[in-house]
């Protein structure tokens, strides 16, 4: 479990970024954060692997407070695949891109070839083990660090905008990962601006806005309140706008509710209209 316990965070520049920030997120769990450019999300995951250390407040991964261990400690439980990946990168190759930490950690062969083989099968990258990492394109740059984090093999892993610049393939491969990852009980905090992939891939989304975290709640709930998606400056699914404009109830943000709305709707209407002719 990660647990923010009344965090407030500083930059040293003294620029207050979160503001009492409570949060608890359980072992296996997958939790979307979303919310204003600026609100304070980035700031707030690395306060969860100790890249931010609170300026006020605690912040406890399984039982460690991240105050009392090294960042080296904490990167064993959490795993974060940062914003930008430039800032990530810095191998001359994928392969040892990938392998890096796990030489590091003197991992042996055996282990170090089956968790690189598992991470780049994950993030569909095999083509370019060889490769220069600066010079594959942005959105497979992103999985290349994607893949570094999920061969540490982390309880949780914390994705920083993975959806940016993604086409319709490198979105698959997001979600089956995550498919993947659940399966294996292991926790994926994703902070994005899709919404549709929001909708689609989470229950729980934690919004935030101004510092501060303004909701969490499941994905229907959060997208069918007006204060959230004004503060929070969220482009809302789709599907939830129509289902709004249509004055369909039940909080719907998914394509089969809608569909099934509807259908139950024209059914209704075609039993409505053969009883007024009898
Ligand atoms: N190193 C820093 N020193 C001072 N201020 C910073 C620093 N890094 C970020 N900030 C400021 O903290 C605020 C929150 O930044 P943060 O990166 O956490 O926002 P975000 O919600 O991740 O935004 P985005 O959606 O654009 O990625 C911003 O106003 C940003 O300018
Ligand atoms: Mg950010």
């Amino acid at each position: 479990m990660i647990e923010l316990k009344d965090v407030t965070f500083a930059y040293p520049n003294g620029y207050i970024a979160n503001e009492n920030l409570n949060l608890v997120i359980n072992n296996g769990e997958r939790v979307a954060i979303i919310g204003q450019n600026g609100a304070g999300k980035t700031t707030a995951v690395k306060l969860m692997n100790r890249l931010n250390k609170p300026t006020t407040g605690d912040v406890i991964v399984d039982g460690n407070n991240t105050k009392e261990r090294t960042t080296a400690q904490i990167s064993a439980y959490v795993g974060y695949v940062f914003q930008n990946p430039d800032e990530q990168i810095f191998n001359s190759t994928v392969a040892m891109e990938v392998e890096y930490m796990l030489k590091y950690r003197k991992l042996d062969q055996k282990d170090i070839d089956r968790r690189r083989d598992r991470a780049v099968e994950l993030t569909g990258i095999q083509d370019y083990l060889k490769m220069n990492p600066l010079d594959v394109p942005y959105s497979l740059r992103k999985f290349i660090t994607i893949a570094v984090v999920l061969a540490m093999e982390t309880p949780y892993i914390i994705l920083d905008e993975p959806t940016a610049g993604q086409d319709l393939q490198g979105l698959k491969t997001l979600s089956n990962m995550m498919d993947a990852l659940q399966d294996e009980g292991r926790s994926v905090i994703t902070i994005t601006h899709d919404m549709e992939f929001v909708a689609d891939h989470f229950t729980r989304v934690v919004a935030m806005a101004n510092k501060q975290i303004i909701a969490d709640d499941t994905a229907d709930n959060i997208f069918w309140n007006a204060e959230v998606i004004k503060e929070a400056r969220i482009k809302e699914p789709q599907i939830g706008e129509i289902a709004k404009e249509l004055g369909l109830k039940g909080n719907i943000i998914h394509r089969r509710d809608l569909v099934d709305a509807l259908s139950h709707q024209k059914k209704a209407f075609i039993r409505g209209g053969s009883n007024e002719k009898e």
